[in-house]
């Protein structure tokens, strides 16, 4: 077990002109669960990659367990990646295939056995051990590959996106039990992933990156209630936070965040008279989803402004319908229209406007 620290870590590829990532700052708790979220080529692996000691790093540190690695050589670092393309031996049986690092490192073959044999049993392996991987399942065969990464008893965990060639419902079924594994063995486990709902599933926290600069790292729960940028806010959770563009007296041009939850349609009747904001929009699509819709719609006064809300199953408008919508101001977020950050102060009247 070890904590990870990234001092200011910086990766320019050659040539390029911008760093991949960029001063990135962070520190992982031993045992921790951290997840590296963000959208396509804003540098998680490139993160990940310098971490197991596969890229270079242009300045700052990488420190494992108060060690600085960032010259040592990916073999002395006591860490085990599982990458997506985890290309397992297909000559070989379950068992060679999780014990072939050990037997690489010279292990007595009782001893491969039994930590082969250990790893097998946690990920419910045993049945399997004398298979080759041609005729496991596409989950089999991924945990066959978490448990050549488990036998070896690393320090880290490192994992970029491993369960990204699973189907839909063995990868909903896969995280969990990933996560588990991970609590039960304690080791401390870096999880690249670009999907925001495995981020916020799996992780102790969530590190959220963006054109290779960190924007926020929260457990799940802070992240999606306190987001620190309108960026963060739009890429953790979905439908998306809703932004709509306002004036403030005292802010001038803000953003206005508030998600689907809080967007509630208003019934036929004269609207009360509390100080909710409604507006006037027309819907242009309904998912339903069985046990609750998404409402999509746009502004009658202002078409570019389209609004998301998230109902219950009954009573659903229609495509077309002209409804009003109220938007919960107990729980809007303000962000600054010029650069994204969120404005602390709570603003409790705002013009929206298109
Ligand atoms: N080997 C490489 N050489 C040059 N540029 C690279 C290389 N690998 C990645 N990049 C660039 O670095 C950025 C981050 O890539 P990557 O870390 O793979 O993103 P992610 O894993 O978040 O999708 C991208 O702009 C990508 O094009
Ligand atoms: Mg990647």
């Amino acid at each position: 077990m070890a904590t990870v620290h990234f001092d200011n870590v910086t990766i320019r590829y050659p040539g390029a002109e911008h760093p991949s990532v960029d001063g990135f700052d962070l520190e992982i708790g031993d045992g921790e669960f951290l997840v590296l979220v963000g959208p396509s080529g804003c540098g998680k692996s490139t993160t990940l990659r310098a971490l197991a000691g596969l890229e270079d790093v242009e300045s700052g540190s990488i420190i494992i367990d108060g060690r600085d690695v960032t010259r040592e050589e990916p073999a002395d670092r006591d860490i085990a990646m599982v990458f997506q393309n985890y290309a397992l031996y297909p000559h070989m049986s379950v068992a060679e295939n999780m014990g072939f690092s050990l037997k690489l490192s010279k292990l007595p073959k009782a001893e491969i056995k039994a930590k082969v044999r250990e790893a097998a049993e946690l990920l419910g392996l045993i049945p399997f051990l004398d298979r080759k991987p041609k005729d496991l399942s596409g989950g089999q065969r991924q945990r066959v590959a978490m448990g050549r990464a488990i036998v070896r008893k690393p320090s880290v965990f490192l994992m970029d996106e491993p369960l990204s060639n699973l189907d839909a419902k063995l990868r909903v079924q896969t995280r969990t039990e990933l996560a588990a594994l991970q609590r039960r063995l304690g080791t401390t486990t870096v999880y690249v992933t670009h999907d925001q709902v495995e981020a916020m599933t799996m992780g102790d926290r969530v590190a959220v990156l963006k054109d290779g600069v960190l924007q926020q790292v929260a457990p799940p729960r802070e992240l999606y209630e306190r987001p620190v940028n309108a960026f963060v806010a739009s890429f953790i959770g979905s439908p998306s936070m809703n932004l709509i563009t306002a004036d403030d007296p005292e802010f001038g041009r803000v953003i206005l965040g508030i998600r689907p939850e809080h967007v509630h349609v208003l019934a036929d009747a004269p609207s009360t008279t509390d100080s909710e904001p409604v507006l006037d929009v027309v819907v242009d699509l309904v998912e339903e989803l069985g046990a609750e819709s998404y409402l999509y719609s746009h502004r009658v006064d202002a078409p570019d402004v389209t609004v998301v809300s998230r109902l219950g199953a009954v009573a659903v408008p229609a495509r077309g319908d002209h409804v009003r919508l109220s938007l919960d101001m107990t729980h809007a977020h303000w962000f600054d229209a010029e650069n994204g950050q969120r404005l602390q102060r709570g603003i409790t009247s705002g013009n929206l406007h298109g």
